[in-house]
C-alpha cells in the first residue's frame, strides 16, 4: 500500500498540503494515509455502507483533513469545475458501467494542469488510450 501511495505521489506530483479527491476511496484506507502525510483529503464511494464506515473512523481519529462522500465517478456534481490540486483512483474504475464519463468527470474537477493517478487492471482497458494522464498499471508491479 505505502508503494502505491508513494507512485501515486511521484507520478502526480502532489505536495503536502494539496486538496486530493481519491475517487472509490472504500473505507478509506488509502484516504487516511495521505490525510496523514498532511493532505487534504476528500473520499468518494458509490457505497453508502463503505462512506459511514469510513465517517466512523475519522470521527474515532478527530481527523480534521479528510471528508467522505457517497457519490458515482460518473458524476461529479457535487464538486465544481477546477476544484482539485489531485485526483487518485485506485482499484476502482473497472467497476464503472461507463469509466469514460468518470475520466471525464475526473478532468472536470481538476485544477488546470493538476494531475490524476490512476490505476488499471491491466494495459489493455481500452479506455487507456484515451485517458491523457498519468497511468499506473497493476501488472507493472
Ligand atoms: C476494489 S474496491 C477499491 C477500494 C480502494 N480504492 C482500494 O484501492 O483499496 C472498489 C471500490 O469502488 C467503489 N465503486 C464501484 N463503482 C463505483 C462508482 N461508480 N463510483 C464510485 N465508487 C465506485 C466500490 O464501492 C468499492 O469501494
Amino acid at each position: 500500500m505505502m508503494r502505491k501511495i508513494k507512485t501515486a505521489l511521484d507520478l502526480g506530483g502532489f505536495n503536502k498540503g494539496d486538496n486530493l479527491l481519491e475517487v472509490g476511496c472504500a473505507k478509506g484506507v488509502y484516504t487516511f494515509e495521505f490525510a496523514k502525510m498532511g493532505f487534504d483529503m476528500t473520499g468518494q464511494d458509490l457505497s453508502v455502507k463503505n462512506i459511514e464506515v469510513a465517517k466512523e473512523r475519522a470521527e474515532a481519529m478527530n481527523n480534521n483533513n479528510v471528508n467522505f462522500i457517497v457519490g458515482d465517478a460518473e458524476d461529479l456534481s457535487t464538486f465544481s469545475d477546477n476544484t482539485f490540486d489531485g485526483v487518485t483512483l485506485f482499484s476502482a474504475l473497472r467497476y464503472v458501467p461507463n469509466p469514460q464519463n468518470a475520466i471525464n468527470e475526473i478532468f472536470r474537477v481538476l485544477k488546470k494542469g493538476k494531475s490524476a493517478v490512476v490505476d488499471f487492471v491491466g494495459e489493455r482497458m481500452p479506455v487507456i488510450n484515451e485517458f491523457a494522464a498519468i497511468v499506473m498499471c497493476e501488472g507493472r508491479k
